[in-house]
């Protein structure tokens, strides 16, 4: 299973290292073949050693430049960061990424060999339409994008599910999954959307479920072990 951190615009960067040897000692006890990522924010990247992979929330495609506010390779090189998150639903919906953006930093990025975990997920508007428009929305969402690149994790996020408190049902998350698993070569899909200690188990026992990208639950590393060892 693969257990993604995302800490959105939390934590600091004294935060996150206290946060990483808490995380680090909890780890001991987990299964060789999990795989445990962290996206902290942007200041609180760096070179930090233990069983788990530090990622970025986002980054310019560009090896670095005149793009006030952003950072690019050279910034990730530095920490040695090869894993990203591209398309989250935040980004799409408050900086205004459009998927012609998006691809174009997908391929950026696949261009640089990043472990790319690529996010996609419905608003509520359209899963209340039906299955079919919510799979016609969620296929869209991979114009251009190179669906059989190697080191591409998909994460499913019904927008409607993240931060709420409420998850997506089983029988949601399986039907969708089921039809995503057939659209995306059965690469590994993540499921996200108010994961948690509480819902760990069930959301893991579904079919096409390879693991959970994890916002609020991750941002206590108690928490996010515990999901981690479930
Ligand atoms: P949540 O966020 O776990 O707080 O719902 C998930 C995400 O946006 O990745």
């Amino acid at each position: 299973m693969i257990y993604a951190g995302n800490f959105k615009t939390n934590h600091t960067r004294a935060s996150t290292a206290n946060y990483i040897e808490e995380l680090k000692d909890k780890l001991r006890g987990k299964s060789l073949e999990d795989r445990v990522y962290i996206f902290p924010p942007a200041t609180a990247l760096d070179d930090y050693e233990g069983d788990f992979t530090i990622g970025t929330q986002n980054a310019y495609p560009a090896q670095n430049g005149a793009y006030t506010g952003e950072i690019g390779l050279e910034q990730l090189d530095e920490f040695g960061i090869k894993s990203i998150l591209i398309g989250h639903s935040e980004r799409r919906e408050y900086m205004a990424e459009t998927q012609d953006k998006v691809s174009q930093k997908f391929a950026f990025f696949q261009e640089q060999g990043f472990e790319i975990i690529y996010c996609i997920g419905e608003p509520l508007e359209v899963r209340e339409n039906g299955f079919e428009d919510v799979m016609k929305y969620l296929l869209a969402q991979f114009d251009g994008i190179d669906i059989n690149y190697d080191k591409l994790i998909v994460a499913y996020e019904p927008i409607w599910a993240i931060g709420t408190g409420r998850s997506a049902t089983v029988e949601e998350i399986s039907t969708t999954h089921r039809a995503l698993k057939n659209a995306i070569n059965d690469r590994p899909l993540l499921y996200g959307g108010s994961a948690k200690p509480e819902n760990i188990k069930e959301i893991k026992a579904i079919a096409g479920v390879d693991g959970v990208l994890v916002g609020s639950a991750s941002l206590d590393a108690n928490s996010f072990s515990q999901m981690v060892l479930s």
